[in-house]
C-alpha cells in the first residue's frame, strides 16, 4: 500500500485563495505540504507552478501533488506533458475516487471557480484515500509510458 504523507500544492492567482484553505485542510488531516505557490493574489503564469509540483513528484520528494487553477484545465494540461504524471481533473469525489484507483493518477487538479471549497476538500480527500488497485489497470497505465517513448515518427 502507498501511504501518501507529503503532498506538493500549487496554484496560480486564480485559485490563490482556496490554495491556502486547502493547505490548511490537508494539514488538519495530518499531510506534510510543500507550498509550491503562487504566494499572492498577482496575475501569474499557471504552467510554472504546474511544473514545480510535477518536478516534486516526478523526484519522489512528494507523494502527489495537487494544482488549482481557474478551471483545474489549464493546469491538467500543463501537468500530463511531464514523464509519468498522470493527473485528473475532478469535479465530484467519484471521479476523484477512480482516477486514484484505476489510473493511478498522481495529481489532483482542481478549478477554485468552478468547485466550491467544501466539495474540493472532499474531492481531495477521496482523491487521498484510495489507492490504486493494479492488475489490469497496470497494464494500461503501463501503455502511457509506451506513448511516452515513442518519438510520434513512422517508421
Ligand atoms: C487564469 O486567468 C486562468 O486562465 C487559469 O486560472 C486557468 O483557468 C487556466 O486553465
Amino acid at each position: 500500500m502507498m501511504e501518501i504523507k507529503k503532498i506538493a500544492v500549487g496554484c496560480d492567482h486564480g485559485a490563490y485563495e482556496l490554495k491556502n484553505l486547502l493547505i490548511e485542510h490537508l494539514k488538519s488531516n495530518g499531510y506534510e505540504c510543500e507550498d509550491c505557490g503562487t504566494y499572492s493574489p498577482d496575475s501569474v503564469h499557471y504552467p510554472i507552478y504546474a511544473h514545480k509540483v510535477c518536478r516534486l513528484v516526478q523526484c519522489g520528494t512528494c507523494d502527489v501533488g495537487i494544482l488549482l487553477c481557474g478551471t483545474g484545465i489549464g493546469m491538467s494540461m500543463a501537468a500530463n506533458k511531464h514523464r509519468g504524471i498522470r493527473a485528473a481533473l475532478c469535479a465530484d469525489t467519484y471521479s476523484a475516487r477512480y482516477t486514484r484507483m484505476h489510473n493511478d493518477a498522481n495529481v489532483l487538479c482542481l478549478g477554485a471557480m468552478t468547485t466550491g471549497r467544501g466539495l474540493a476538500f472532499d474531492i481531495a480527500d477521496a482523491f487521498l484515500n484510495n489507492e490504486f488497485e493494479g492488475g489490469r489497470h497496470a497494464v494500461r497505465i503501463a501503455m502511457f509510458r509506451d506513448f511516452e517513448n515513442d518519438c510520434g515518427k513512422e517508421n
